[in-house]
């Protein structure tokens, strides 16, 4: 499978416009993004990190990592994900870090989604749909998403993301309308955001194969 996530990563480097700030997701596939844009960063003016793993690897490859309110709108966002449906709606957040993954995504123009094919699905909500909460509200956001999507909510314990919040991910979901379920869960006191990317969905997904594959 990382051979695809390869493949995949690699594709992606079309899209990077030369002198443009790139948005970089988080995971394994955009490890293989990253290093791929190593080889073309005297072509690039920086990039703006999604979390602070991605900000060592950037970093490390001599890549320029800026800051989001800095840089204003983006061109492009290259980023992973969990789970993908026809509609290029996404389940995202199974590296913990959504919430800045969809900061990021909403100020892009184009957002390139990077899969390997067991990522792709009919219908989102095998993969645990990961919910971001401030710690306080954790108990009382887990008792309304029971309420709300019928699911069954896991604290993902021992885990902090780098917005020093916790994660909850719910189980035994069928989402057959992505974008009510997402501004359904957003409502909710205490949530800071639901790895659901429907209303900003991918405009293009690149499946890693032999050739990949544009969707
Ligand atoms: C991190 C993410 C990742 O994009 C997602 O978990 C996919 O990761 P990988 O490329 O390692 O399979 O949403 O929060």
């Amino acid at each position: 499978m990382s051979e695809a996530k390869r493949l995949a990563g690699e594709k992606a480097i079309e899209y990077v416009e030369d002198g443009s700030i790139v948005g970089v997701g988080t995971g394994s596939t955009v490890a293989f993004f990253i290093d791929a844009l190593a080889r073309i960063r005297h072509r690039i003016a920086g990039a703006v990190s999604s979390s602070e793993q991605s900000t060592v690897r950037l970093r490390g490859h001599g890549i320029e990592v800026l800051e989001l309110n800095d840089t204003g709108p983006l061109p492009l966002y290259v980023d992973g994900a969990d789970e993908c449906d026809p509609a290029k709606c996404l389940i995202k957040g199974g590296g913990a870090a959504l919430t800045r993954e969809k900061i990021i995504a909403q100020a892009c123009a184009k957002f390139v989604c990077i899969i390997d094919p067991a990522k792709r699905v009919d219908v989102l909500g095998k993969f645990p749909l990961p919910v971001e909460v401030i710690p306080m509200a954790r108990s009382l956001v887990a008792r309304e998403l029971v309420q709300l999507t019928g699911g069954q909510p896991v604290w993902r314990q021992g885990v902090t993301t780098d917005n020093g919040n916790w994660v909850l991910d719910i189980h035994g979901l069928q989402i057959r309308d992505p974008a009510a379920m997402e501004t359904a869960i957003n409502q909710v006191p205490g949530v800071v955001s639901v790895g659901l990317f429907a209303q900003r969905r991918a405009d293009i997904v690149i499946v890693g194969g032999e050739p990949p594959q544009v969707l």
